[in-house]
């Protein structure tokens, strides 16, 4: 082992990650009851047993301990937009009206970067004190938001991903681009923040209805112009809005057929909900490596749908987790999966916690192409953490004896737990959460 860069820290504490071998199929976990998790340089250098760690760590290093508590990596939320954190539980539509009386006003007022850039720093704030260290973000259609959200996140040394959104018909005259100028404006967007620190930018047509052919076209040759950017939009979500896409594409043989038609589609291609879709359909995003992103507090909120989770994980197709706030009520991922699993159960099928934490972390970071980086805790991966605080409410105190290992306890986290057992996270190793910790740890 080398010696640290002089900037080590070392955590003690349960541990619960997904092993490398993990797959949806076999979604294994590993769990190390006292282990020690040693970070250098904001990277991960090793994990393991306590035993076996300490007598490693130079006597520089002093060691973090938390009993009682169980470190995890940092979530990952794939679908979810800020500007939206502000307009939670907007009552009584399902998604079209919701759009038009809900969604669109409060967009608007992102064109003020000044707004936007308070927004963001709150809406990161919050999705920090969830546990969620990475996230593929929709801002507006506004210049300003997708600055303002990427300034926020940079500050912080977030792994982040967001952009532009694309919208040229169907909606008010305001949050109204072009094909040009949406073209244009991303271009610069990519250019002055794809991988820039930890950023990643994401062409993000809203959805096929407020797109014409020609904006869509746009965005496949801006996909194809900067490699590195990835797809984010919205797919197959409610009846009516699947009906009217085949209303506005004719031609098209399935509103994924929209997509691909336009180059929108491979394996950088992240689609937000996917409920309503045929096999033909599934065949395609298996054959393309695109990820289905399932959001079922938002599919509940507005009576959307059940995701065939199974379904899709049969037909080979990548799935990962967002919250999809504002539509959904939460930003915690914890409540999320307890939600996924709901959902499940409403279609007669269940949803393993071993299952779950692989959707939350490194199925996630698979799907986004980052799981070199981050997503687990093997050695060289940065180190965005996440303790959690298995007692933390008194619904989980009083669980606690029935907790006959880590699935069980990672269960009960999902059905009974959110942000309150959030006890601190790190980004690259620096503590972020709390953001003054009031309880120092004791040092061995
Ligand atoms: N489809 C198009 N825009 C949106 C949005 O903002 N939220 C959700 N849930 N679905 C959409
Ligand atoms: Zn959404």
């Amino acid at each position: 082992m080398t010696a640290d860069t002089g900037n080590s820290r070392a955590l003690r504490s349960a541990i619960l990650h997904c092993p490398a071998k993990a797959t949806p199929d076999d979604p294994c976990i590993e769990y190390i009851a006292d282990g020690v998790l040693w970070i250098d340089n904001g990277l991960i250098k090793a994990c393991g047993p306590a035993a076996q760690i300490v007598p490693m760590l130079p006597g520089s290093v002093a060691v973090e301990h938390y009993p009682g508590k169980l470190l995890m990596p940092g979530f990952l939320d794939l679908h979810v937009h800020y500007p939206q954190f502000e307009m939670m539980a907007a009552y009584g539509d399902q998604l079209l009206d919701w759009l038009n009386r809900y969604t669109f006003p409060t967009e608007m007022r992102y064109t003020d970067y000044a707004y936007a850039r308070r927004q963001a720093e709150g809406f990161l704030d919050q999705l920090i004190a969830n546990g969620t260290t990475t996230a593929l973000v929709f801002a507006t259609s506004s210049v300003s938001s997708v600055e303002a959200f990427f300034e926020a996140a940079f500050a912080r040394n977030l792994r982040m991903l967001s952009g532009k959104v694309l919208m040229d018909r169907h909606a008010p005259e305001p949050l109204c681009d072009t094909a040009e100028s949406a073209y244009a404006d991303s271009e610069a967007l990519i250019k002055r923040w794809q991988a820039k620190g930890r950023l990643g930018y994401a062409i993000t047509p809203r959805f096929a209805p407020t797109s014409s052919e020609a904006q869509l076209e746009a965005a496949g040759a801006l996909r194809k112009a900067y490699p590195d950017t990835y797809v984010h939009t919205h797919l197959a979500e409610n009846r009516n809005e699947v009906a009217w896409v085949a209303e506005l594409f004719p031609e098209r043989r399935s509103y994924l057929d929209v997509y691909d038609h336009f180059g929108l589609m491979d394996s950088r291609s992240i689609f937000a909900h996917g409920i309503y879709l045929n096999d033909s359909d599934l065949k395609r995003l298996s054959q393309c490596r695109a990820t289905l992103c399932h959001c079922p507090s938002s599919n509940l909120f507005l009576g959307s749908g059940l995701f065939p989770l199974k379904r899709a994980l049969n037909a080979g197709i990548q799935v990962a987790l967002g919250t999809d706030v504002g539509a959904g009520t939460s930003l915690s991922m914890l409540r999320t999966l307890g939600d996924a699993y709901k959902v499940q159960q409403l279609l007669g099928e269940q949803l393993a916690p071993s299952l779950g934490l692989y959707l939350l972390t490194l199925g996630a970071a698979r799907s986004l192409g980052v799981d070199r980086k981050i997503g687990n805790f093997e050695p060289g991966k940065e180190a965005d953490l996440v303790l959690i605080d298995p007692l933390a409410t008194d619904e989980l105190a009083a669980r606690v004896e029935y907790n006959t290992g880590p699935e069980s306890l990672l269960f009960a986290l999902s059905i009974l737990g959110d942000n309150r057992c959030i006890n601190r996270v790190w980004v690259m190793g620096e503590p972020v959460h709390p953001a003054t910790p009031s309880d120092c740890p004791a040092q061995l």
